[in-house]
């Protein structure tokens, strides 16, 4: 069982002034997997109010998995990545490589996602776009490799040699 924080950044969203079809998205997308959506909330795109959620889902919730979804382009209230970069050990270039690669053969917009993932402790911390179309193409590219991507996290997995 994977226990999972969904972080949706929109200031819109805090606001109420827009539904939050995002993390329904994600929601849909996650129950390929036997995964538990513990923590879901959504906040302004305010680098503090997000690193301090992360953090405290990290450290004292023991989320498995934060999927934050939105704030990742370039608009100047945008901060979802920096918040990231401010609380993660370790940074995971290949979840977000994967989620580039796969979304330019389906729009050239993906480059304007500055989306990072990383660790912080036994927590792995990915960044989504905003939109639900966009969150759920980036999400199914990386789905496969969370699995086993949890396992190492914890120490958990024996070798790599079975995955293929
Ligand atoms: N990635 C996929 N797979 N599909 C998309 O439609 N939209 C892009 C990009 N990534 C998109 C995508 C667009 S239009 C933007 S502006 C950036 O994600 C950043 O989105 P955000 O600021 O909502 O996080």
């Amino acid at each position: 069982m994977i226990t999972v924080g969904i972080l949706t950044v929109s200031d819109k969203g805090a606001k109420g002034e827009r539904e939050d079809l995002s993390s329904r998205a994600i929601r849909e997308s996650l129950s390929a997997l036997d995964a538990r959506i513990a923590n879901y909330e959504i906040v302004a795109d305010e680098r503090e109010l997000v690193a301090n959620r992360l953090v405290s889902w990290a450290d004292e919730e023991a989320m498995d998995v934060i999927l934050t979804t939105g704030g990742t382009g370039l608009t100047p209230r945008d901060v979802t990545p920096e918040a990231t970069l401010s609380v993660v050990d370790r940074v995971v270039p290949g979840f977000a490589e994967a989620m580039r690669a796969e979304s330019l053969k389906k729009t050239p917009m993906a480059m304007l996602s500055r989306a990072v993932v990383g660790t912080r402790g036994r927590c792995l911390i990915i960044n989504l776009p905003g939109s639900p179309k966009a969150a759920r193409e980036c999400l199914e590219v990386i789905l496969p490799a969370l699995p086993h991507a949890l396992e190492t996290l914890k120490g958990e997995a024996g070798d790599c040699a079975g995955h293929a």
